[in-house]
């Protein structure tokens, strides 16, 4: 398995810390966010990563994460996306690294308390399809939001004006192969991205998707400055992809 993790964007939800740099370079408690995300892999025995940045500062992960060996990486690779087409855009970006494996997809300001070593043992038993991991969340409105129907995934809806959960689809994703071809299948949304929610429908109407809980916490650093200050304190706190006990 390799890992894919997203770190463009212009965040604008955090403006004006981002005015100047890209918002996974912002500091969350004591490390630059993109760390967390990192560790995140490296702890999940993923040892092929590639970094796809954008906008401004793209030059600046180059300087601060280098070839990737102080993560016990083998290889860190990056790669640059043009403009804001969205997740699924970005992801389809991945195609030639992946090269026929499976993959893990972060969203770079995705922070979990615990290590997701358990998911990816389970990936690899699924052998085939997709998986995505849930959270109970108090503003299900501001995410991707599984319908279910028992531990099924029927549906995700984005950002729902009446969710029917609140179990949020968190931005760390399991593909197969297959991811890419479903990515050429997309057509932008109302809001002009390519959205992962429709990579992940395909999944569900093929019956390939599975869904694991999250244990802990689980913070979005990026939705807008409240959550930001959130994660740091919760970080602070408990520290962040730590192995289940
Ligand atoms: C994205 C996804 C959404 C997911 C969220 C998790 O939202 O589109 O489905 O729940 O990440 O962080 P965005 O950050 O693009 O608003």
């Amino acid at each position: 398995m390799k890992g894919v993790i997203l770190a463009g964007g212009t965040g604008s939800r955090l403006f004006p810390l981002t005015k100047v740099t890209n918002k996974h370079l912002l500091p969350v408690y004591d490390k630059p966010m993109i760390y967390y995300p990192l560790e995140c892999m490296a702890k999940a025995g993923i040892e092929e990563v590639l970094l796809v940045t954008g906008g401004n500062n793209s030059g600046d992960f180059i300087r601060l994460l280098g070839n990737g060996h102080e993560f016990g990486f083998k290889n860190l690779n990056y790669t640059y996306q043009d403009g804001a087409g969205g997740i699924a855009q970005a992801l389809g970006l991945a195609e030639r690294f992946a090269d026929g494996d499976s993959i893990c997809l972060i969203l770079g300001d995705n922070i979990l308390e615990y290590s997701i070593r358990e998911s990816v043992k389970r990936f690899r038993h699924q052998g085939q399809g997709a998986k995505i991991l849930l959270s109970k969340v108090e503003n299900p409105k501001a995410y991707g939001v599984a319908e279910m129907d028992g531990e099924r995934v029927v549906r995700i809806v984005e950002k729902p004006k009446e969710p029917k959960s609140n179990m949020a689809v968190i931005g760390i994703y399991f593909y197969d192969s297959k991811v890419f071809e479903i990515v050429k299948t997309l057509k932008p949304s109302a809001r002009n991205e390519l959205e992962i929610t429709d990579v992940n429908n395909a999944y569900i109407d093929r019956g390939e998707m599975t869904a694991d809980p999250v244990n802990g916490f689980w913070a979005d650093a990026g939705e807008n400055i409240d959550f930001y200050l959130k994660a740091c304190n919760a970080i602070a706190q408990n520290g962040a992809n730590k192995e289940t006990a």
